[in-house]
């Protein structure tokens, strides 16, 4: 049962990304806040010689959540146990990981707000005071045990924080929300893999990379695979402004990092629904995405750089998404 629920299948991007992923807290680059505050109660757990309260990491994917998660471990000295919300499909899933934890584990939960409620309940105790509570045989038969656990560090990553029950929520803490990057950080996370590859990239090419990332570092680091490809076959292997440029048409990412279902997505409001205001619910059904993947994956990108806008009516493409796309803009009254 474990191997199926510990994620060790890994797919080739995942051994790309495992490949570039900074490994301790000095590696990791931007999020000045969220490392400032982690060094010290890192720092501060281990002269206790306690265990890190359990952290909680929120934000779009792609921002470093796993990343952060693993060099949390690290810098703790721990190992790392790893699993995710939709695997665990039982209680005896999540109480067999329980109970095989050694004192100072950390364990993380990917997508955790995908726990069912009946089987998230087990965290509680688990994460409160190191306890698991289970229910042995069955019917007229059937009992409590209570199990003591070592302590451990739970480590949970999500897209959602809304999404969490505030009984889950409330045992976290530290809950850490991560933003999207600057050019300037991007740009550095680009020259960053450059350098783990061995794939030379000038500067004006690794700011325009960073330009056209969408703020998020998986991105910027799978854009980077693909032009570095382009530099191979077409170029000497140095990827420069032009190459880079090219590659980034050719792979329909414009020069403000909005890709095809960006451009889907604004233009179907304006050309369907006049701009808006209009539901997310009629967004998702007319661009043939989940709702849930717009609001976590799509909008947070396009509301932060003014492209989108939220009113109580519902999404409002603005005039900034207008005069990107070279059409007429119509003020309206609301
Ligand atoms: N702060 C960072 N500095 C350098 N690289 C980063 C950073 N955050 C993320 N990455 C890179 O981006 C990729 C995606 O990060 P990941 O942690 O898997 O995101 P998430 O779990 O939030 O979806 C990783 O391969 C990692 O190398
Ligand atoms: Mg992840």
């Amino acid at each position: 049962m474990e191997d199926r629920l510990v994620t060790n299948d890994v797919t080739v991007e995942d051994q790309f990304e495992k490949n570039i992923r900074p490994q301790y807290l000095n590696e990791y680059i931007g999020q000045s806040e969220v490392k400032e505050n982690l060094d010290v109660f890192i720092k501060a757990a281990k002269m206790r010689e306690e265990p890190l309260d359990h952290v909680l990491l929120y934000g779009a994917p792609g921002l470093g959540k796993t990343t952060l998660a693993y060099i949390i471990a690290n810098e703790l000295g721990s190992d790392i146990r790893t699993c995710s919300g939709p695997a665990i499909e039982k209680s005896g899933d999540l109480a067999a990981i329980l109970s095989s934890l050694e004192p100072g584990d950390v364990l993380f939960i990917d997508e955790i707000h995908r726990i069912p409620r009946y089987i998230e309940e087990i965290l509680y105790s688990a994460m409160e005071d190191f306890t698991l509570d289970i229910v042995v045989g069955s019917d007229a038969s059937s009992r409590n045990i209570r199990i003591d656990l070592p302590p451990f560090t739970l480590i949970g990553a999500t897209t959602r924080a809304g999404d969490l029950t505030g009984p889950l929520r409330d045992r976290f803490g530290i809950v850490t929300k991560l933003n999207y990057y600057t050019i300037e950080e991007l740009t550095d996370i680009v020259k960053r893999t450059s350098r783990v590859l061995e794939s030379p990239i000038d500067d004006k090419a690794a700011i325009e990379l960073a330009k056209r990332s969408r703020g998020t570092p998986r991105i910027a680091n799978r854009l980077f695979k693909r032009v570095r490809d382009y530099a191979l076959v077409m170029g000497d292997g140095l990827i420069d402004l032009k190459i880079t440029k090219v590659s980034l048409d050719k792979l329909k990412v414009d020069a403000l990092g909005l890709d095809e279902t960006d451009y889907n997505l604004l233009k179907s409001i304006i050309e369907k629904f006049n701009g808006g205001p209009v539901g997310i619910d009629a967004i998702a059904s007319s661009i043939g995405e989940e709702q849930t993947t717009i609001e976590d994956v799509y909008e947070p990108y396009l509301l932060q750089n003014g492209f989108l806008k939220r009113t109580n009516r519902g999404r409002v493409v603005t005039k900034k998404a207008y005069d990107h796309f070279e059409m007429e803009y119509q003020d309206k009254m609301f």
